[in-house]
């Protein structure tokens, strides 16, 4: 079959990755580009269509990103959606203006004209709802293009010419309350680009594992598996694609949650997969002694991490490749031109392992969003658990325990951290939050315990709600549960005499407290 695909040009939306994302979701494989790539690039992957994404700029100012005219002579379809419909039309001719009203969230829109996008779509007297996000608007039609729908404030809220198969859109077909924007993408990318379903589980399996065997044939892949969704999605995909050629490592820096080394061990031992301990709490600990900021923190178990991981690997003879667990939204963030964002926190844990150990590098699953790489370990029989389990940072509990990361504290921390999940899942609250775990803080408390006055370590627990992680709300467990919990630790740590409980969001804070 034909290998159908859809580019997204990314001018800046904070919707892009869904926009990519829908369009997988209807059956069809999308990319993410910059909106500076050459057009002949894009030539050369030979896409079905081009969707041009929102942006957070003004066509209007001299200053901002524009689609590079080649892209338009490709004569690929192209659907600009809000910023991408005003920079289109800004270059073939037409005119956008800084509107004195903006359109923010719902807005009603008029269909017009039978336009192909609007395929099958039903409406109550052609009328849409929708969702805008604008302050600029097509003010003026670019030559020998129609109006296809509009709403009260923009009377150019889409258009067309159906005979080069350009669209624009104001409002957002990818965001879940614009009314059937699914079936406007699809109408876009079955009937105007002429794809073809091409984008189910079974396909990308398939696809992933013939590309691996293509790749590595007879030889030997080493794996650095955290028993996280992404390294264990990559470990059950290379078993089947090349089972007992594959050798997981798995370091116990110390700062995981409790018997978290065994329940890992353990589960993929289970499955046949040959899995090797690294026991290195000793030097992680040693290496963070008396470091209290979270950068350096940070990249001290980076950097020990791949000096161990090294170490263990070339135990191993004969080793061609090194695998990860890359997945998509890593790579789009790493060939972004956003050169305004700043460093929030460093996330990449162990950037520099692949150059360092001089392998070929293999990322099956980096064409992948989060819920793709789940819906894949689901059909690879990946173990609940571990699908299911919250994310945990690379760097463990060393960014959970605030200033100095001490034995102790670990140790504290871990049995605080242990009481809380259990109780979230016995009470069935584990599945309904994103993320949920315990902070130490370095400050003392005064308590009363029995006669007995106790002066000891403050702990805080955290649990939010997010779909991205990118924005998140804090969840609101219920008092009583909280009480519990906060009980539970105290009486059973000795060592902890006061719980706290994190109500912030994402923003003003961050979800990991350093
Ligand atoms: P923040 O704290 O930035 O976290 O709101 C967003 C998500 O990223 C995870 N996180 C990390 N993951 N290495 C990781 O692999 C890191 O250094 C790191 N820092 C934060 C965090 O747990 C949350 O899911």
């Amino acid at each position: 079959m034909k290998d159908y695909k859809i580019i997204i040009i990314d001018f800046g939306s904070q919707y892009t990755q869904l926009i990519a994302r829908r369009v997988r979701e209807i059956g069809v494989y999308s990319l993410v580009m910059p909106s500076s790539i050459n057009p002949q690039e894009i030539k050369k992957i030979k896409p079905d269509g081009l969707i041009l994404s929102g942006g957070p700029e003004s066509v209007t100012s001299t200053q901002s990103q524009r689609i590079n005219k080649g892209l338009i002579d490709l004569e690929i379809p192209i659907l600009g959606i809000c910023y991408g419909m005003q920079t289109l039309s800004n270059e073939l001719g037409g005119e956008v203006i800084n509107s004195d009203i903006h359109e923010f969230g719902h807005a009603e829109i008029s269909l017009k004209n039978n336009s192909p996008i609007f395929k099958n779509i039903h409406s109550k007297n052609n009328v849409l709802d929708v969702w805008m996000s604008h302050g600029d608007k097509v003010n003026v039609l670019p030559k020998s293009f129609e109006v296809i729908a509009s709403s009260k404030d923009c009377q150019i809220a889409g258009f067309q010419s159906s005979d080069k198969k350009i669209f624009g859109l104001q409002f957002h077909p990818e965001v879940t309350h614009t009314n059937q924007g699914k079936e406007i993408l699809s109408n876009f990318v079955f009937d105007i680009c002429g794809c073809k379903k091409n984008w189910s589980t079974k396909d990308i399996i398939n696809s992933m594992i013939q590309d691996v065997k293509t790749k590595v044939k007879d030889d030997k892949v080493i794996l650095g598996l955290s028993g996280g969704v992404d390294s264990s999605v990559v470990a059950m995909l290379l078993n089947k694609a090349i089972g007992s050629q594959l050798i997981c490592i798995f370091v116990d820096h110390g700062l995981l949650r409790l018997g978290e080394v065994e329940e890992v061990m353990t589960t993929f031992k289970d499955l046949g997969i040959d899995i090797r301990l690294s026991k290195a709490s000793d030097i992680f600990i040693s290496r963070l002694s008396g470091v209290l900021d979270p950068e350096k923190k940070r990249k001290i178990i980076g950097n020990t991490f791949i000096d161990v991981f090294e170490k263990e690997a070339k135990k191993i003879k004969n080793v061609d490749w090194l695998a990860q667990g890359t997945i998509y939204p890593d790579v789009i963030e790493s060939s972004s031109d956003d050169h305004n964002s700043s460093v929030i926190k460093s996330h990449h844990n162990v950037g520099g392992l692949p150059e360092r150990m001089n392998l070929k590098l293999l990322e099956p699953i980096r064409q992948l969003f989060k819920d793709e790489v789940r819906k894949i370990g689901k059909e690879l029989e990946t173990p609940n658990h571990i699908l299911s389990r919250h994310p945990f940072p690379g760097p463990g509990l060393g960014i959970r325990i605030m200033g100095e990361v001490l034995k102790e504290r670990v140790g504290t921390l871990q049995k605080a951290d242990k009481i809380f999940i259990d109780e979230l899942k016995k009470n069935n609250l584990y599945d309904s939050l994103s993320q949920a775990f315990v902070v130490y803080l370095p400050i003392k408390s005064v308590g009363v315990v029995g006669d007995e006055r106790r002066y000891e370590d403050v702990l805080a627990l955290r649990a939010v709600e997010t779909v991205d992680f990118m924005t998140a709300k804090w969840a609101h467990l219920p008092y009583e549960f909280i009480g519990k919990v906060s009980n539970r630790i105290v009486n059973e740590i000795s060592t902890v005499s006061r719980v706290v409980y994190d109500c912030t969001g994402k923003p003003p804070a961050t979800i990991e407290w350093e």
